[in-house]
């Protein structure tokens, strides 16, 4: 009987990728998968990918709760809390049982749940005598802030809203690089993000497997301290292995919550190697008006060729109003889709750089394919994805914003210049061709995920049905 895990993403597009990721490689390890999300976030995902070949080896099934996909931060703290109760506990329990009713054969032999999915799904593990997992799907480094954040406030350091006492560059934890309070990744949305990380932390702590999508050697002081206290387990880059080989051929998409344009990458393929600016701010980023104007003029100061994403939601409120007479001057190296194959772009030879918001899937999927960044952050995570790509890792250049709060035109041609023209851009791109070794050694036979993968995917395979 094959082992058969039930997956639970939190269900925005930076969680529900690794996630299918992670679906595909335990597929590939001989398991049955069974995907659940909420209604509305399933037909979204079928709507947008009708024939992608994902859904032939997955099942995904919803849970009859009706939870728009996580792309916009309106009401984040609502949002989550229904999210929470609306595919919590009671309603795995009756998919779990419904699952085991239909399929004698087939029945669930374990769980794997975003850790923001986690609250109080042992209990529900622990009565059909399942094996739980958590997935984070981002840096320890982050699990580690959030899980230390308590001990932070009982030694002074923060206030017990999670505010710092001082507004200074500091080294939170000896693991971790010095970060400006700024950076702490529940600050953008106050006390609410702050508790729910120190109880996500106090959740996931009897888990005994926490799976991370990351490696060890980035971070392996802080997955040394964790360690001591939590069942960590780096698994990353979770990417599929066809993206890591360089001459491949074929490749396949992996469904995502918009339509793909792939017209893109015959466009890329006209242009000379290295000398491309990739621009995307992920699922959730937006800019104002004035920001994307800025942006835009960066872009056509640069001289440079671009491939940029403006997504129909890039800027709040309305349709992205691109400067006048902008792609009429860019016509001829400019290209701008509503959504990229990101994977093969940045593994297209013709990227030169990636000026990205951070988010974390952007940033290991950029390490994994060697490009330098320049980073562009706007909340959660994605200051700690910054410090450590800059200050620590060593792979990009900060995008920094004047006293109104934009990044103006001539920093993004002093950025791609610095990167493409200088000694330290040199610098910069050996240490990311380096780093993109060292990330694909991590899952090659041997490597530090690979083992903690097969770790894993043995003990689940012991599980009695
Ligand atoms: C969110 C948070 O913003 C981020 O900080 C956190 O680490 C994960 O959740 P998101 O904003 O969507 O993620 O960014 P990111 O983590 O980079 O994930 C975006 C995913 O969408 C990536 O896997 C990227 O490859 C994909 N993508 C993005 C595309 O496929 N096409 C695009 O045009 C843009």
């Amino acid at each position: 009987m094959a082992p058969h895990a039930l997956l639970i993403p939190l269900p925005a597009q930076g969680h529900i990728n690794p996630m299918m990721q992670l679906a595909w490689k335990l597929v590939s390890h001989g398991f049955l998968i069974t995907f659940l999300n909420s209604d509305s976030t399933h037909n979204r995902i079928h709507k947008a990918n009708t024939l992608n070949s994902f859904f032939d080896n997955i099942r995904m099934i919803s849970a009859p709760f009706e939870f728009p996909p996580l792309d916009s931060l309106e009401g984040i703290e609502n949002r989550i809390e229904s999210l929470i109760k609306g595919m919590g506990p009671s309603v795995i329990d009756k998919v779990i049982q419904e699952i085991n009713a239909r399929e004698e054969e087939n029945k669930v032999t374990c769980i794997i749940a975003d850790v923001w999915m986690c609250f109080g799904l042992q209990a529900v593990a622990t009565l059909h005598e399942l094996p739980l997992a958590a997935f984070h799907t981002a840096l320890v480094s982050l699990f580690a802030i959030r899980y230390f954040s308590a001990h932070l406030v009982s030694l002074g350091i923060l206030h017990s809203d999670g505010i710092p006492k001082e507004d200074k560059k500091t080294k939170y934890l000896p693991c971790m690089p010095a970060l400006h309070s700024g950076d702490l990744p529940w600050l953008w949305a106050g006390e609410y993000m702050f508790r729910k990380g120190i109880r996500m932390g106090e959740e996931i702590k009897d888990i005994k497997w926490v799976l991370f999508n990351s490696f060890i050697e980035i971070e392996a002081p802080v997955v040394e301290t964790l360690s001591k206290e939590v069942g960590v387990y780096p698994i990353g880059p979770l990417i599929p292995p066809e993206f890591l080989i360089d001459s491949r051929t074929s490749t396949k998409v992996l469904p995502s919550f918009r339509k793909t344009d792939t017209d893109c990458l015959q466009w890329l393929d006209k242009q000379c190697a290295h000398s491309v600016i990739y621009i995307s701010f992920g699922s959730t980023g937006i800019l104002s008006e004035k920001q994307l104007e800025e942006l835009a003029l960066g872009l056509e100061a640069t001289q440079r060729p671009f491939l940029w994403v403006v997504r129909s939601d890039l800027m709040k409120g309305s349709e992205a109003n691109l400067p006048v007479g902008f792609l009429e001057q860019v016509r001829d190296r400019g290209c701008i889709v509503s959504w990229a194959p990101q994977l093969e772009v940045l593994s297209h030879p013709s990227i030169a750089c990636f000026v990205t918001h951070c988010g974390w899937n952007s940033v290991q999927e950029s390490i994994t394919m060697g490009v330098p960044m320049l980073c562009w952050p706007y909340f959660a995570d994605q200051f700690l994805n910054r410090a450590y790509v800059v200050d620590v890792w060593k792979l990009g250049l900060p995008l920094n914003a004047n006293s109104q709060g934009i990044i103006k035109q001539g920093e993004i041609v002093k950025g791609v210049e610095i990167l493409q023209e200088s000694e330290q851009g040199l610098e910069i791109r050996e240490e990311a061709k380096k780093l993109k070794i060292i990330a694909r050694d991590a899952v090659k036979d041997g490597g530090s995920s690979w083992n903690n993968f097969n770790l894993f995917v043995t003990a689940m395979k012991r599980q009695p049905n």
